[in-house]
């Protein structure tokens, strides 16, 4: 079940997410939280930030999942997702970054794919598992297709997706082409899962997703239906885009 909640602004729908992770921080601060990257969740992160340097909340006990990561560069690459979260979110607040994981995207990727299952369970599924969303309705790696997968798997991206995360790099040709992700029962199994999308790019995929009870894996966002804590956060921008009146 989606509970869909419509922001004045982007910047409102990145505070909204924030006070919900630093809530549950507060009541539960060795929660284990799933975290995500892209450009989305940046302005997000950046509000944990100062909330945590005003010390309005302490990460000190905090654990984290990342959901994916390219396949064929290191974590020391500057888009890797491991240097993302470092530079985004890990190096600025007080977590140690021996509680934070993120899969790797060098070596053997059955191992790998493996190791980030395991990561999804140990200790307990995610408190909190935050998603973005694909134009073409994926979240984390799992694009849209006939098939997809409940585990964690390698999955090899799609045009759109290849397209859409040129922009980060310095040429197309360089976007890796697979990527190592968490599969749609490991982000249906977090207790809670809250995906921010704004950009009128998103609008199919959110529509599929807020707009009917249909589910489809050519838009992989559609499974959160079946989820039953489930909070989609847009801007008006987005929602009347889409058409939601709520
Ligand atoms: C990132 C991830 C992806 C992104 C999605 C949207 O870890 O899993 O599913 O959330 O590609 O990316 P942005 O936010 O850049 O539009």
């Amino acid at each position: 079940m989606i509970q869909v909640v419509v922001t004045e602004s982007y910047d409102a729908s990145c505070a909204y997410v924030a006070d919900m992770i630093c809530k549950l921080v507060n009541e539960k601060p060795a929660c284990k939280l799933g975290l995500a990257t892209g450009g989305t969740p940046v302005p997000m992160y950046k509000k944990l930030i100062e909330a945590n340097q005003a010390g309005k909340v302490d990460f000190s006990a905090v654990r984290t999942v990342n959901l994916d990561e390219y396949c064929g560069i290191p974590g020391t690459h500057d888009q890797s997702y491991r240097y993302f979260m470092n530079t985004n979110l890990f190096d600025h607040i007080n977590i140690d970054k021996a509680n934070t994981y993120v899969a790797q995207g060098m070596g053997d990727p059955a191992a790998n794919a493996a190791e980030l299952e395991a990561k999804v369970y140990e200790g307990g599924v995610a408190d909190l598992q935050l998603l973005g969303i694909g134009n073409n309705g994926h979240i984390a790696f799992n694009e849209a297709s006939d098939t997809l997968h409940a585990t964690a798997h390698i999955e090899h991206l799609t045009e759109s997706t290849i397209n859409a995360n040129a922009r980060f790099f310095a040429r197309k040709e360089d976007v890796p082409t697979t990527a190592i992700t968490m599969g749609m029962g490991d982000i249906l199994a977090a207790k809670c899962v809250v995906l921010i999308a704004t950009g009128l790019a998103k609008t199919e995929a959110i529509r599929g997703l807020v707009m009917s009870d249909e589910i489809t894996t050519h838009n992989p966002s559609t499974m959160l239906k079946m989820h039953p804590n489930a909070v989609v956060v847009i801007d008006k921008e987005l929602a009347e885009a889409v058409g939601y009146k709520g």
